[in-house]
């Protein structure tokens, strides 16, 4: 009977690699101008904490190809650069620009990087005091409206 059920898992397993997200292809010339410009430190914490999901700069861990987990992994990859990919930042217009800065002011205490994440990613957590300057430096660009 355990053979008869461990059999069954192992082949829902397999088909279940059949199931795949795909992420799209990066364009073959990424454009080095149009990146975030944005002061040392702060440009280097966001390439390490961020720039998985929100760049095209994407390293894919063993797991990220391994169904059911590669669905969260590339669905948040997918999600992630569409709300903003730091690599096509010069092509978004004010109004995109001015929402990101004001998404990162907020969610840059909790919600970011998203927290499975680091429990995978070491090298992605932030400190208090990171997290603070990420936060003051996107503050610094969002204008009040009356
Ligand atoms: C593991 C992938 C991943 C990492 C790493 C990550 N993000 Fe995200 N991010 C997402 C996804 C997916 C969304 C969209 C869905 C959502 O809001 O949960 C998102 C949404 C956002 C948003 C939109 C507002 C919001 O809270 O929904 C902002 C701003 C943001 N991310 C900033 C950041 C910053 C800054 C970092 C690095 C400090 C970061 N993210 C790291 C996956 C990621």
């Amino acid at each position: 009977m355990l053979k008869i059920i461990l059999l069954w898992v192992i082949g829902i397993f397999i088909l279940l690699q059949a199931i795949q997200i795909d992420i799209p292809e990066p364009p073959k010339t990424i454009d080095p101008q149009k990146e975030m410009q944005a002061p040392k430190e702060i440009a280097s914490l966001l390439k390490t904490s961020c720039y998985d999901c929100h760049s095209y700069q994407t390293t894919l861990p063993w797991y990220g190809n391994i169904a059911p987990v590669s669905w969260e992994v590339k669905s948040h990859i997918k999600d992630g650069r569409k709300w903003v990919n730091f690599q096509e930042w010069e092509n978004y217009d004010e109004e995109k620009q001015q929402k990101i800065y004001k998404g990162i002011a907020k969610s840059i205490n909790l919600r970011m990087p998203i927290p499975m994440y680091m429990k995978m990613h070491e090298e992605a957590k932030l400190t208090t005091k990171q997290r603070k300057m990420i936060r003051t430096w996107a503050e610094s660009f969002v204008k009040e409206e009356e």
